[in-house]
């Protein structure tokens, strides 16, 4: 009787870890089709660094982040103070010096050309 409920229990389990591989066969396709619509931050330049990836923290939290050659170096250090000032009014963390500097090496580096 023993034996019987043991070989069921194993039955079973084989057929959860079947299913469980099918969902994540499933999953992996899955994800192979969300990674279009990621696409778009591939438009980003230099999406490899450090330093973008400092920006798209600091900068996706309450919007898309911009493109960085959306403002000319000097405006850019405007907005990242204004941002900061943003975070400091929702109680969020603000960017601390080396954070700041991290994110506007990012935008100034590919920013607008100054005329
Ligand atoms: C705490 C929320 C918050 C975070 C974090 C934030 N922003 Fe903003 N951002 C705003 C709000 C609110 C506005 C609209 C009001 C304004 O322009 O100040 C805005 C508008 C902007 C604009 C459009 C206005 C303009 O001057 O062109 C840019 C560009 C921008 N943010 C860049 C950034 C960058 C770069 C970062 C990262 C350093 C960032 N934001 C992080 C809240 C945020």
């Amino acid at each position: 009787m023993m034996n019987i409920m043991k070989m069921t229990m194993i039955t079973k389990i084989s057929m959860i870890q079947n299913s469980i591989m099918a969902c994540m066969i499933l999953v992996g396709l899955a994800a192979c089709d969300a990674s279009k619509p990621h696409q778009e931050t591939s438009s980003y330049p230099d999406a490899d660094t450090p330093e973008f990836k400092q920006f798209s923290q600091q900068c996706s939290i309450c919007h898309k982040p911009p493109m960085p050659n959306a403002h000319t170096a000097l405006e850019w250090k405007h907005v990242v103070e204004r941002m900061n000032l943003h975070k400091a009014q929702h109680g969020l963390e603000v960017m601390d010096k080396v954070e700041k500097t991290q994110v506007l090496t990012y935008l100034v580096m590919h920013s607008k050309q100054d005329k």
